[in-house]
């Protein structure tokens, strides 16, 4: 999909146990200004599905595995993530949901903006609308 990234994270192999990071701006290609993260989701459960006017995001399987699909209006890309220290970076304006997870799973998501209601779109086809205007 257009604008978006599989990002393979440092990692520092050990015997003692593995370590991988990200920083501000130097991994990622924004600057964080929020983390969340989505924990015991039930198996079935999907979440997401919206799209965000301006924030990016930059989204990892701590643990555990789920896919990310995203849809541009026209087609839908689905990105499993199943390591520690792969991520998907998200541009704004895709349309995304979370499914798949595996039992015990953890997405954490570093996103552009402090939470705003307002940069949600959560009607498809008003997305549709949208993303046509940004890309004329
Ligand atoms: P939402 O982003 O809609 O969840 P998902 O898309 O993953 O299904 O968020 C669910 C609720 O959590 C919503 O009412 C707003 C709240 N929320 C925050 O207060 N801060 C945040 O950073 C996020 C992501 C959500």
């Amino acid at each position: 999909m257009e604008g978006v990234k599989i990002i393979q994270l440092p990692k520092i192999l050990d015997k003692r146990g593995n370590l991988s990071f990200f920083e501000n701006s130097n991994q990622i290609p924004f600057d964080i200004k929020r983390t969340y993260w989505i924990y015991d989701v039930s198996g079935g459960e999907q979440r997401g599905s919206h799209a965000f006017k301006e924030s990016h995001e930059f989204i990892i399987a701590l643990s555990g595995s789920f896919e990310v699909v995203l849809n541009d209006g026209n087609k839908e890309v689905k990105y499993s993530l199943n390591r520690s220290y792969n991520g998907v970076y998200v541009p704004n304006l895709l349309w995304r949901r979370l499914e798949n997870f595996s039992t015990n799973s953890l997405a954490l998501i570093v996103s552009s903006i402090s939470y705003d209601e307002k940069d949600y779109i959560r009607d498809f086809d008003e997305f549709k609308v949208i993303r046509n205007e940004a890309k004329k």
